[in-house]
């Protein structure tokens, strides 16, 4: 049937489309000619609801804002782990396994990964449902935000059983939950405890969306349905084949291990204690489970925990010390960032002598008070935080903190205003504290990535008054450099060049490092692709603004705020001519992009690699198997078995020459092919 080959084909298009514009950023066609193809496919699919299907994109682009999740009831309940902390504990349960069924067993050993539990349903071997643990009965229906997850397969291969069940863990990596919260910071809300939290929350937003931009992981424990499986060891390797694949460079320790007896478990833990530092995620513990899947069976389970498997959780690495004193920090937006400065002490490795205490409602919600012995952990084993005072210890002498009522820095009112967490400075631009963060934040990695622009330097020019507003950076020149203590020519060129360079730096990036409060690099980004320009940004109104994925009434008031400010005008033309990139370009079409090649025989010209990474250059694919989908097979000399095939096919076949012709007829088309342009209306 003609309709049901034209839905399937849209259906792919949409697919791909998503994908470039909500996941590359990327789009290749105008909002309008979007539009258009939804529209087809859905007016395709009131003609045929025998066709429905819950994956098509006329099911998830139309309502990509859920009001609530729906309940979903689990195949079976999802469980939990009994805990041991102690060698001995470890050795009971072991005991007990083995009275229980009566002889010795090998077990399987996994990390305990710290996240959420989901489950993952499989029909027909497609994604059909995600949900949350809930209570264990019931979970949270979360498909749409699943399947944002690039961990996450959303198809399974042929050879896979149809109906299958895997659960397994959502988690953040430490580094981007870091990155999570000094965004979070910079927006004034408040930043999450650790990385599971930080995982939970972004898997339950009801903006997919904003999920889709969490750079959530998943690690599978567990499946069923599969086929042909005995042991636990054999469902941790199947899933592996199935496409759920364990992320790069992994210590060796975290590799699917079986062994014979618990001592080898008890060996082990040494190693994961030793070495957790090393993961990139949270583990708090190890698992230790049953290998054999009959014996896992007959030991059933006690309440709400199996009697085959327990979790060996590390000590917690918590020291005490003494909070000497809390001070004042002013951040870029002008926040006032409370840090105890604390007696310095080692916690698993590192010397801890200073902890972030968010906000101040932090502050007395843990009453916590300068002179007080306190009990201190890393978080993420990262951030030093402080968990509670030891009021045990208190004497009397300790002084209750109170956040200042003028800046440390530049001694103007601070306000707390109604909604936010933090207090701010209301200095603005005389804050010289808020400059040097600014430019600091201006420079970053993630903003201009302006290399040789450091902390250091951001404080000298900032203080000699050379910079007194970002723009100032892009008319900077190297006699005003030299002025500033120990800097020489040779600091002075690179630090030209590095502003330079930093010119190229694409639109997004630009209004990221703007540091329009509430603004992050998540919120830049979708403002980018939808604005376009800063012209257009500068010119919406609140329900424009509002209309954009994960921006409300607050950021919206932020943004008008900031183009309402006459300086924040000037130091937006300044940068415009300084040539900085204030409006974003669509990615380049490239002239072969999505065409597939297969190489074969002998080439003469250069070789296949050569030949492959030209084609790829061009936005070709090139593939070893030949299939029907090839767009063009090219045959050297002595072609074998695929140019027959290639033949029968009616796939084109190109000698060397033609191949040869047809790169350089691309490569120039790509010099002179203007820029896609896309269209400015909102996708919606
Ligand atoms: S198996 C019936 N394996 O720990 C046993 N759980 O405390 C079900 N977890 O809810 C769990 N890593 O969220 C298992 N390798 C692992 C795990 C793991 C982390 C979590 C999971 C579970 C909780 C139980």
């Amino acid at each position: 049937m003609e309709d049901q080959k034209e839905i399937e084909k849209l259906r792919s298009e949409l697919n791909e489309h998503n994908y470039r514009y909500y996941v590359l950023a990327a789009p290749i066609i105008s909002d309008a000619e979007y539009d258009h193809l939804l529209n087809r496919l859905r007016d395709l699919e009131k003609k045929h609801p025998e066709l429905f299907s819950p994956d098509s994109p006329t099911q998830r682009v139309g309502a990509p804002i859920q009001a609530g999740f729906s309940e979903v009831v689990h195949l079976t309940p999802m469980l939990s782990l009994a805990n041991a902390f102690s060698e001995e504990e470890v050795r009971a349960f072991d005991a007990k396994v083995k009275k229980l069924l009566g002889h010795e067993v090998g077990y399987t050993i996994e990390p305990k990964v710290d996240g959420l539990a989901v489950s993952l349903r499989y029909s027909h071997r497609r994604f059909f449902q995600g949900a949350t643990r809930g209570d264990g009965e019931r979970g949270e229906d979360i498909t749409l935000n699943l399947k944002s997850l690039r961990d996450i397969p959303w198809d399974l291969p042929e050879y896979a059983p149809q109906e299958v069940e895997v659960r397994g863990e959502v988690y953040l990596n430490k580094a981007d939950f870091e990155r999570l919260n000094e965004e979070r910071l910079d927006k004034g809300e408040a930043p999450f405890a650790n990385p599971r939290n930080a995982a939970a929350g972004s898997l339950r937003q009801l903006d997919p969306r904003v999920t889709a931009g969490r750079p959530l992981h998943f690690w599978p424990y567990a499946g069923s349905g599969l086929r042909g499986i005995t042991t636990q060891y054999q469902v941790l390797t199947d899933l592996e084949g199935l496409g759920f694949l364990r992320p790069n460079g992994l210590p060796d320790f975290l590799q699917n291990r079986l062994i014979r007896n618990i001592d080898d478990a008890l060996a082990l833990f040494k190693i994961f204690n030793d070495r957790r530092h090393e993961v990139p995620f949270e583990i708090d513990g190890m698992v230790i489970k049953v290998n054999s899947l009959k014996d896992q069976e007959a030991l059933g389970f006690v309440g709400r925990e199996p009697r085959w498997a327990i979790a060996y959780k590390f000590p917690a690495i918590q020291k005490t010390t003494i909070l000497k004193d809390i001070q004042v920090q002013v951040g870029r937006t002008g926040s006032l960032n409370p840090v105890a400065i604390l007696e310095p002490v080692e916690i698993g490795g590192v010397v801890v002598s200073r902890a972030s205490l968010h906000n101040e409602d932090e502050i007395e919600r843990k009453d916590i008070r300068i002179g007080d012995a306190v009990l201190v952990q890393r978080a993420g084993d990262v951030i030093p935080q402080i968990v509670m005072p030891i009021k045990e210890r208190r004497t009397g002498e300790e002084k209750l903190f109170q956040m200042p009522e003028r800046c440390p820095v530049c001694s103007s009112h601070t306000v707390r205003l109604p909604g936010y967490a933090m207090r701010y400075c209301t200095g603005g631009l005389s804050c010289e504290a808020q400059l040097i963060e600014r430019l600091k934040h201006f420079a970053g990695r993630r903003a201009m990535d302006i290399e040789h622009l450091g902390s250091q330097l951001a404080k000298s020019l900032v203080e000699k008054k050379l910079v007194q507003s970002i723009a100032d950076l892009y008319f900077l020149n190297k006699d005003s450099l030299l002025t500033l203590e120990r800097f020489g020519e040779k600091s002075a060129d690179n630090l030209l060049e590095s502003i330079e360079k930093s010119k190229e730096r694409p639109f997004s990036k630009v209004l990221f490092a703007l540091g329009i409060p509430e603004v992050g690099e998540v919120t830049a980004k979708y403002l980018a692709e939808h604005f376009m320009s800063i012209d257009l940004l500068g010119r919406a109104s609140l329900e424009d603004l509002e209309a954009v994925p994960g921006v409300g009434p607050s950021i919206s008031e932020s943004i008008l705020q900031f183009f309402g400010e006459a300086h924040n005008q000037n130091v937006l033309e300044r940068l415009a001519q300084a040539g900085l990139n204030l409006q974003q370009r669509a990615k380049k079409q490239r002239p072969l992009d999505g065409l597939i090649f297969v190489l074969t025989g002998r080439l003469e010209r250069f070789t296949r690699p050569e030949a492959q990474s030209r084609l790829e250059a061009l936005g070709a694919v090139v593939s070893s198997t030949l299939t029907k989908k090839a767009n063009f097979l090219v045959a050297g000399a002595e072609s074998g078995s695929k140019l027959e095939k290639a033949q029968s096919w009616g796939v084109p076949v190109l000698e060397e020459e033609e191949l040869l012709r047809m790169l350089d007829e691309s490569t120039s088309s790509e010099e002179t092919s203007p820029h896609v342009t896309v269209d400015l209306k909102g996708r919606s």
